[in-house]
């Protein structure tokens, strides 16, 4: 229902003129559509105690120019935000760089952003997509790491049959991996249909790349894990700057926040940007009663 939905050309329209207002209900979950707002947000995270990822939205460009343009807006993005003074972490999504046109066009405009962002001492986080572009985003992260790009990390999304393997890979390469359940509607062919048998396997790729992966973020907020995390750390005495907990923006900022007081790494993804919907609705298909929080929202938007 809500990939429909996400494809609704009215409920676009609808969510694009009341949802970034300055008490707009999309608020909650991104920092609004400027790079202002977003370093704005991020001061203020980091103030909290935590580190911040940046994530300028945008996804699924489909023409060379738009993805060269996406870019050339990243490095601009890079730009601002060493001038801010603030923390040099970005998250970026491959098919707003041309992945869905092909690889070659997407290796470049990478390289476009990977070659000033080792300069400037960035970090560059590899969001994960839809199963259909897993094994191209794997791909084109292998070709940037052959080329010694290492200031480069990848997501992998527990949900997905082929995960544990591609965990051990990343292992073996000594690579950082963002671990999440993953956010997009996958058939049973290639992924896992219940929660609990996806949980088992996070707890199962956690373990293994607190063991042997580089540097692993641990991105959830189920509270069951994040225990179990901790628990398995302690064991085996694996420090707390060996891992970090990261959460979404806007998303349990009560447990952030409990988690930094006991000394854990966490960081806070901040999306921002005009091409919020389709995160947006990410988020609302995550969580129904999300559903219901937007539309009271709206309701006193639209008599307000
Ligand atoms: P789960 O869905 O079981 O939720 C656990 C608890 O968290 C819920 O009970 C609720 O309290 C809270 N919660 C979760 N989602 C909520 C929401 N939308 N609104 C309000 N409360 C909510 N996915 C992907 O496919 N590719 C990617 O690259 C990324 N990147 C990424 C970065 C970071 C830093 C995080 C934290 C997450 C992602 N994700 C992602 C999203 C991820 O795949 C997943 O969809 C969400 O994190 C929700 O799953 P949880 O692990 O939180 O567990």
């Amino acid at each position: 229902m809500f990939s429909l939905l996400a494809r609704s050309v009215t409920l676009k329209r609808f969510a694009s003129r009341y949802g970034m207002t300055p008490n707009g209900f999309a608020r909650r979950f991104i920092a609004g559509e400027t790079i202002t707002e977003a370093i704005e947000a991020a001061r203020a995270t980091q103030g909290r105690g935590m580190h911040v990822a940046l994530d300028y939205l945008g996804e699924s460009v489909n023409t060379t120019k738009a993805a060269i343009a996406a870019s050339r807006e990243y490095v601009q993005l890079m730009e601002t935000i060493v001038a801010s003074g603030i923390e040099r972490n970005i998250s970026l999504k491959l098919t707003q760089l041309g992945l869905t046109i092909d690889k070659a066009t997407c290796v470049d405009n990478l390289r476009r952003i990977l070659e000033p962002a080792a300069r400037h001492e960035f970090f560059v986080r590899i969001d994960m997509e839809s199963s259909r572009y897993t094994q191209l985003t794997l791909d084109v992260f292998e070709t940037v790491w052959s080329l010694d790009f290492r200031n480069v990390g990848i997501a992998l999304q527990s949900s997905l049959h082929r995960t544990e393997q591609d965990v051990r890979r990343m292992n073996e390469l000594g690579a950082r991996v963002r671990l999440v359940k993953g956010a997009y509607k996958e058939p049973a062919s290639v992924a896992f249909q219940q929660k609990a048998d996806v949980d088992a396997a996070y707890t199962r790729q956690m373990r293994l790349l607190l063991d042997r992966g580089v540097y692993p973020a641990i991105a959830t907020h189920d509270e069951e894990i994040i225990a179990e995390t901790r628990s398995y750390a302690a064991e085996r005495t694996i420090g707390h700057d060996r891992f970090e907990f990261q959460m979404l923006y806007g998303i349990r900022r009560d447990l952030q926040t409990s988690l930094v007081a006991e000394g854990y790494r966490m960081r806070v993804y901040i999306p921002f940007g005009k091409e919020w919907f389709p995160y947006f609705m990410r988020r609302l298909g995550e969580r129904p009663a999300n559903v219901g929080f937007v539309l009271r929202a709206l309701l006193g938007e639209k008599s307000g």
